[in-house]
């Protein structure tokens, strides 16, 4: 369908973009940080992608099924959460996340504290985790929208990567904004 660039063959790459946010799921505030999500990728990426955007609850249920979903039936090669990492009683991404992932990656959450921790101190007070279900990578993201572009900045070099591993399309970055790493 869309094979611009000459580079792609066949359908975009689709990408799901889950906010876990009660107050985003009343309407009573702006989805700011599934926006935050959309410019990133709308910057760095140069293969043609579209997006699946989902706003649910700060309930496990929701959020897991909304995981499911579009991993499993709209076909997602990655999945990014934003929101409901933290530790108030209705965080609950990373345990709603983990339930559904086969394999936990853990090295994405421990680098994005990482690289948070030297300007925000309160970066380590997110549990964000990552890990893949079936050919997808899910990544957790704090929900404000600064936090969503730092988190990003620091591990989207091994996204394309862990998505060719796993059997997803070919992940193609403006490489004036982020070089790919692809050792394999
Ligand atoms: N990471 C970055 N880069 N920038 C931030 O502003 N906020 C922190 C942390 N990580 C933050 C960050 C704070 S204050 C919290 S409580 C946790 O993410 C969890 O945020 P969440 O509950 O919105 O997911």
């Amino acid at each position: 369908m869309d094979d611009s660039g000459g580079r792609t063959k066949g359908k975009p790459a689709r990408i799901g973009i889950v906010t876990a946010s009660d107050r985003a799921f009343r309407g009573e505030y702006e989805d700011r940080g599934g926006l935050a999500v959309r410019e990133y990728l709308a910057e760095v990426l140069v293969t043609p992608w579209e997006a699946e955007v989902r706003v649910v609850p700060d309930e496990e249920a929701p959020i897991r099924a909304a995981l499911v979903e579009l991993v499993d039936r709209a076909g997602c090669c990655l999945v990014i959460t934003t929101g409901g990492t933290g530790p108030a009683p209705r965080d609950v991404t990373p345990e709603a996340t983990a339930a559904v992932l086969e394999r936990e990656l853990t090295g994405f959450g421990e680098a994005m504290r990482a690289a948070s921790r030297p300007r925000v101190p309160t970066a380590i007070l997110s549990r964000q985790t990552a890990g893949v279900r079936g050919r997808a990578l899910i990544v957790n993201l704090p929900g404000s929208p600064g936090a969503v572009r730092e988190c990003l900045e620091a591990v989207f070099a091994a996204v394309p990567d862990c998505v060719d591993l796993i059997g997803g399309p070919y992940l193609e970055t403006d490489r004036s904004r982020v070089v790919a790493f692809r050792p394999h």
